[in-house]
């Protein structure tokens, strides 16, 4: 049975930016996310507050918080640690993001931490958190494959996201990180998932390394997924995934689904001025279909 609607949560100014070598001007991604808020996308991740000596574009965080939040909107912000959770504090954002990956050396490189280590710093912050009335995503990455272990039991996976889950969580994002997944994969792990935690919102992230982003899509859609992360543009990747190329580009889902007949409340058009917008501060070119076809 396939959904009547899907949310997009649009991971451009952070996923999409991350990795991006040159400065992209404060300015710019504020106007960025203006220009999504504006395209209909009602929930976004706009940056995180990691440490910038690690990635450096997102250093800006603070200023891009203090500009970009909207009322009726779920603005999200990354945070790795308890640093990075003080620092969501000093502002008015209401939803964390907390991340860790499954596969440990993957989750060494990333945050410089075991995955059980970062699962037993996190797990506290989460409850408190959750006391103070906040919005709690966790992202699990290298769902299904790793760029140094290489494939992911789902087993695994499914630990980790109980892990999340018993610690309060309202949201599960599940990432294939180096868009190695195949789509009978996508179809077992979400289904799986969606038994196992009915009550939890369960989103998919998928990296587009391979083009199998839209066809893992269509099949966690079969799985009863609703919730999937994209990035304007296609933007994207992990800075600490060799091999990880960007999102799955939210103009090229939105299309898809707007063809299928299910609705997003994504105005193509708006998109594609999002994406003019960022476009001449970025290095990499934009190989979505649709933006190919219409800008
Ligand atoms: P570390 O070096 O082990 O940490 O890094 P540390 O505690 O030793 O601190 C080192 C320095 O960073 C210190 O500064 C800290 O104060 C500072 P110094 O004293 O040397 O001047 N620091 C911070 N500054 C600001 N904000 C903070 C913070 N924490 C420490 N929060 C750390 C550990 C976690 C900080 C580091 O590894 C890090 O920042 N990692 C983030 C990596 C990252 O952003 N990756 C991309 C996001 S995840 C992703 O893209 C995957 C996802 O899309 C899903 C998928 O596709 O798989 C979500
Ligand atoms: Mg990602």
């Amino acid at each position: 049975q396939m959904p009547n609607e899907v949310t997009i949560i649009e991971v451009g100014p952070r996923d999409g930016l991350q990795n991006e070598k040159a400065f992209v001007p404060t300015d710019v991604k504020k106007q960025f996310i203006k220009k999504l808020k504006d395209a209909g996308l009602r929930e976004m991740e706009l940056t995180s507050f990691v440490s910038p000596k690690w990635v450096p574009q997102m250093g800006d965080a603070a200023e891009i918080v203090a500009d970009s939040l909207t009322e009726d909107t779920r603005d999200i912000v990354l945070a790795p640690n308890r640093k990075g959770v003080n620092r969501v504090y000093s502002t008015n954002c209401r939803a964390v993001a907390v991340f860790v990956g499954v596969s440990n050396t993957f989750n060494k490189k990333n945050i410089n931490k075991s995955t059980a280590d970062s699962v037993a710093e996190i797990t506290p912050i989460i409850h408190e958190l959750k006391e103070k009335g906040y919005f709690v995503r966790a992202c699990i990455s290298t769902a299904f494959y790793c760029p140094y272990e290489g494939k992911i039991e789902p087993e695994a996976t499914l630990k980790l996201c109980k892990a999340f889950v018993e610690a309060g969580a309202d949201e599960l994002s599940v990432a294939d990180t180096i868009g190695m997944a195949a789509p009978h994969e996508s179809f077992a792990l979400f289904s799986l998932l969606k038994k196992e935690f009915p009550h939890i919102l369960i989103t998919a992230h998928f990296h587009d390394t391979r083009k199998m982003a839209l066809t893992n899509i269509y099949a966690a859609l079969q799985a009863g997924i609703d919730r999937f992360d994209t990035s304007a543009g296609g933007l994207g990747g992990c800075p600490f995934a060799p091999g990880a190329a960007g999102n799955a580009a939210t103009e090229d889902v939105v299309y898809m689904l707007d063809r299928m007949g299910i609705r997003t409340n994504v105005d193509l058009a708006k998109l594609i001025e999002a994406i003019d917008l960022v476009k001449p501060h970025i290095t990499r070119s934009i190989e979505s279909s649709y933006y190919q076809l219409h800008s």
